[in-house]
């Protein structure tokens, strides 16, 4: 591809991907505040970024296999782990956003986990066999991953157990 082609469609990429977010979370806040037709709205409008984010994403051919889907997914995590939310976590630090210092500090945490199910992941698609996992459980909180029961308090904020939502 050409590359201002490219760098524009990276670029709205981004930025339907970013509106797909913002809008899913301004729905949440519309039901809160009893704005159940407007929370509606915005989860259409949502989800129709999310397919000009897929068609966006598919012409820069990032869509390819499971397993290089999977070791795109590995190259992102170990670069969050390593490199960005540390310096991340640091520059909140060092500035005193104490919002921001628990932010990073809650997606680092969750990244090393992300990072070790989906390398155990590759292994097993890359044998030809799909993945075993049991249930599911994230915190609504913080974004703590795990697997089984959810428990009682969460290790990373100290949620309580009816804030994990179950995949
Ligand atoms: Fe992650
Ligand atoms: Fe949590």
């Amino acid at each position: 591809m050409r590359v201002m082609t490219e760098k524009a469609l990276n670029d709205a990429f981004a930025g339907e991907s970013m509106a797909h977010m913002r809008y899913q979370h301004f729905a949440d806040k519309a039901d809160e505040e009893g704005l159940n037709e407007m929370a509606r709205m915005f989860r259409a409008i949502s989800y129709a970024e999310l397919v000009h984010a897929g068609n966006h994403l598919e012409v820069l051919d990032g869509i390819r296999s499971t397993s290089d889907n999977i070791q795109t997914c590995i190259d992102g995590e170990t670069f969050e782990i390593d490199e960005m939310y540390p310096v991340y976590h640091a520059t909140a630090k060092q500035q005193d956003e104490s919002g921001a210092v628990r932010s990073t500090h809650y997606a680092l945490e969750a990244e090393k986990i992300h990072a070790d199910w989906y390398k155990k992941a590759k292994e097993a698609v890359d044998r030809g066999e799909d993945v075993e996992v049991g249930d599911i459980q994230i915190c609504s909180v913080c974004g703590h991953t795990r697997e089984g029961e959810a428990p009682d308090k969460c290790p990373i904020c100290g949620a309580s157990k009816d804030k994990f939502r179950q995949f």
